[in-house]
């Protein structure tokens, strides 16, 4: 077997496939985040996952594939927006829900009527999926709640080097796909990602189908499940702070700093979220810059909030 890039030595592609044919979970390295990867098809390994992870089982997996070709296998229809937008962003951070088949256990979409699949962008990620012959299903690989891994070490860290993870370069983009849920016309962000909806417009028009947006889903909605308020929290309490105020707290602050480049910042979030968390403050503050509005920052801006303890500003 070839390596599948210079950071991922053929060896542990081939260690990875083994552990997840006999039913394990591994360290999967995406270019969102790391995820918590198990066999659609052994469900011993599905159950680790949520045993892992302190995962409460309402909230459900995205089923990971190498292509359009395996993601219509855990469909039930595969619609021509579909595949228009798998050509336009896969492999890449967009997740797609729609109808699932029977090849999908309940336990992957906790019970409900649709799946979502996603093509990853990392070689080293597509060649397990390939290799394995079956779709993935992987939660960011943290304990439920926490902040989520754009690096191999974070992963051997939250599991206490109890889950075998496949080497890799850092998440390139660093934070989690866009989920939408694509109804006929009617497209539904779940969940704000790399990739915007102005993108996806333009995908769609470009290959001449209509589309109607549905308003995003809102925190705690029945159709995006796991969207919950606190999420992705980091070790040490977070604030945002707007306009300048002072952080309103007893101890001492430390201040994350995200580049003004909304690609930089995603890529950044995490780890130096994680890295902050073990600077001996007492807690962590943001302060929001004007830009941080726009529709590029939509995505770091909804991490940044489930994350964060307190708000003081503007409460939008
Ligand atoms: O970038 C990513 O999406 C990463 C990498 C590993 O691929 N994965 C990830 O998985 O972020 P997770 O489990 O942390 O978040 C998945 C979220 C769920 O909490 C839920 O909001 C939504 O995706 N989701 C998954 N399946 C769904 C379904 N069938 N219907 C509605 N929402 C779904
Ligand atoms: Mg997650």
């Amino acid at each position: 077997m070839k390596e599948s890039d210079s950071s991922t030595p053929a060896s542990a592609i081939e260690r990875a496939i083994q552990l997840l044919a006999d039913g394990d979970v591994i360290g999967l390295p995406t270019e969102t985040v790391y995820g918590l990867a198990a066999r659609v098809d052994r469900e011993e390994g599905l159950k680790k996952i949520f045993a892992v992870k302190k995962r409460p089982f309402f909230d459900p997996l995205i089923v990971h594939v190498d292509g359009a070709g395996m993601a219509r296998w855990y469909v039930k229809e595969w619609p021509t927006a579909a595949e228009a937008l798998a050509r336009a962003f896969w492999p890449g951070p967009l997740s797609l829900v729609l109808p699932k088949s029977e090849k999908v256990p309940e336990i992957v979409t906790s019970g409900l009527p649709r799946v979502a699949v996603r093509a990853p962008r990392q070689e080293a990620a597509l060649a397990i999926i390939r290799e394995s012959g079956v779709g993935l299903a992987a939660p960011s690989a943290n304990l439920f709640g926490r902040t989520s891994p754009t690096k191999a070490e974070h992963v051997a860290e939250e599991f206490a080097g109890k889950v075998f993870v496949v080497p890799s370069t850092p998440s390139e983009v660093g934070i989690e796909s866009t989920v939408l849920k694509i109804d006929g016309e009617k497209l539904q962000i779940l969940r704000p990602g790399a990739i915007t909806a102005r993108e996806i417009s333009e995908a769609l028009s470009a290959a001449g189908l209509p589309f109607q947006w549905e308003e995003a889903a809102q925190e705690g909605s029945p159709e995006a499940p796991g969207q919950l308020r606190h999420h992705y929290m980091p070790a040490l309490p977070l604030l945002l702070v707007y306009g300048d105020q002072k952080p309103s707290r007893e101890g001492r602050g430390v201040e994350l700093q995200l580049s003004k480049e909304p690609a930089w910042a995603a890529r950044e979030l995490y780890a130096k979220l994680r890295d902050l968390s073990k600077s001996g403050a007492d807690y962590i503050y943001f302060r929001c810059f004007p830009e941080s509005g726009g529709e590029s920052w939509q995505a770091i801006m909804d991490r940044l909030k489930k994350a964060a303890s307190e708000i003081i500003g503007p409460a939008e």
